[in-house]
């Protein structure tokens, strides 16, 4: 379970401070996926990075299964799988090679690694290039490399910055197949996105963050049956045109 209270975030910039996050509070609970849905610029990176110890709030708390993300960096590293855009795999080692450095990262024993690098493999359908260079492979494929290396340590939490931008049909499948299996074996499982339509596939509950600010959060039925809006395309207009009308 992620909990995060009273977040804020400022980047320092050339003419002093960037504040970005102003106060996001939200819950992602296990056995869902929770969805942070926002345009470009809103925090949604930010906000995921803070999660994942790469980032330190301003003020406010970021806890993970009860673990705070400042003071037990440590175990919230052991406990999440973070997956974005920003890490480029390339280079000459393949898959198997990169299960086994990450796995060894992790305090995976040899057996325990090689025994997981069948599974991922298998639920992947990546054996038949397992063994290749990743600077070989496709983007679609790589990203599966990606996705694999960042969940080899089985974590409870499972955070993923944008999992389906840039994929065809058959790996966003394959992402959304594992994302659902992940939340059936009760992982909570937090992704950002602006695909707004594989939000609504995919989540239980969405967050929707503009400027730095949490606009609703809630069960997509309910969202949707509260604001009396058919879909979250709608909601996510109507929300951030009324938010640009108070600017
Ligand atoms: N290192 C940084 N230094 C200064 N400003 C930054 C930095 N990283 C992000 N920002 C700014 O913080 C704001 C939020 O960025 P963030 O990457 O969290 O947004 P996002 O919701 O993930 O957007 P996108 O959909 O484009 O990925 C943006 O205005 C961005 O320009
Ligand atoms: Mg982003």
């Amino acid at each position: 379970m992620i909990v995060i209270d009273g977040l804020h975030k400022s980047y320092k910039i050339r003419s002093g401070k960037k504040h970005v996050l102003k106060g996001i509070t939200c819950t992602a609970r296990d056995g869902e996926i929770y969805g942070l849905l926002g345009p470009n610029g809103a925090g949604k990176t930010t906000t995921l990075r803070t999660i994942a110890t790469l980032l330190k709030p301003d003020s406010g708390t970021v806890r993970v299964d009860g673990h705070d993300v400042v003071t037990e960096g440590r175990v919230v590293r052991d406990r999440i799988g973070f997956l974005t855009g920003e890490m480029k795999l390339a280079g000459q080692l393949s898959c198997r090679e990169l299960l086994r450095y990450f796995g060894r990262l992790n305090h995976m024993s040899a057996a325990t690694i090689a025994k997981r690098t069948e599974e991922l493999a298998a639920d992947f359908d990546m054996i038949n290039y397992l063994d290749m260079p990743i600077a070989k492979l496709s983007s679609g494929m790589t990203q599966k490399v990606g996705l694999a290396v960042s969940i080899v340590h089985e974590p409870r939490n499972i955070i993923f910055d944008e999992p389906t931008s840039s994929l065809d049909v058959l790996a966003v499948k394959v992402i959304s197949d594992f994302l659902r299996s992940a939340k059936r074996n009760g992982k909570c499982v937090v992704l950002s996105t602006h695909v707004l339509a594989d939000a609504q596939r995919l989540c239980d509950r969405v967050g929707i963050i503009y400027d730095g600010e949490l606009l609703c959060e809630g069960t997509v039925d309910d969202l949707l049956s509260t604001h009396k809006v058919p879909d979250i395309e709608t909601l996510f207009f109507s929300l951030v045109n009324k938010q640009m009308e108070q600017v």
